[in-house]
């Protein structure tokens, strides 16, 4: 496992970090450039931090997020078996967004809808009581919708 960053660089760099993701949506390389000048520290440095945390995103959200909870509860149904779908049917890993940039998979703790376990959160709204076959149904709605959205804006 990775050594917990010093405490001065933690409390210099956080809160830093995370005003960068609330106004960027994520840790832009720009910004990491600019952090590294500003606080005299080397980029590598500021990553070390920013991968430390996995709540920090080093790659811009997609137009849907996805967030895949590994809480307790649905680790024991199965949630582990749905992200592995996940990742094979759009081609990432958790933290990192499709080249289209229409999906962004996090893996995430406790949503707090344990008893609906295995609960998987998509763009705000909690799916729960996942299966494997209402994940598919639930991911082609997305796309459907998805392109229908972008053939109205003239993008397809
Ligand atoms: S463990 Fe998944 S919602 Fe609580």
């Amino acid at each position: 496992m990775q050594a917990p960053p010093t405490d001065q660089l933690h409390s210099k760099l956080i809160p830093m970090l995370q005003e960068i993701q609330e106004r960027l949506g994520y840790i832009a390389p720009e910004a990491v450039e600019w952090l590294a000048k500003e606080l005299k520290l080397s980029e590598q440095e500021i990553y070390g931090v920013a991968t430390f945390y996995n709540f920090f995103r080093l790659n811009p959200p997609g137009r849907h997020e996805i967030r895949v909870c590994l809480g307790t509860a649905c680790h024991v149904q199965g949630n582990e078996k749905l992200l592995d779908t996940i990742c094979e049917r759009l081609g990432i890993q958790p933290g990192e967004t499709t080249p289209d940039g229409r999906y962004s998979l996090e893996r995430v703790a406790c949503v707090g809808a344990c008893a609906l376990a295995p609960a998987i959160v998509i763009d705000d709204e909690v799916h729960g009581r996942m299966t494997q076959r209402a994940l598919q149904r639930l991911l082609d709605k997305i796309d459907r919708e998805d392109e229908e959205a972008m053939k109205k804006r003239g993008e397809k």
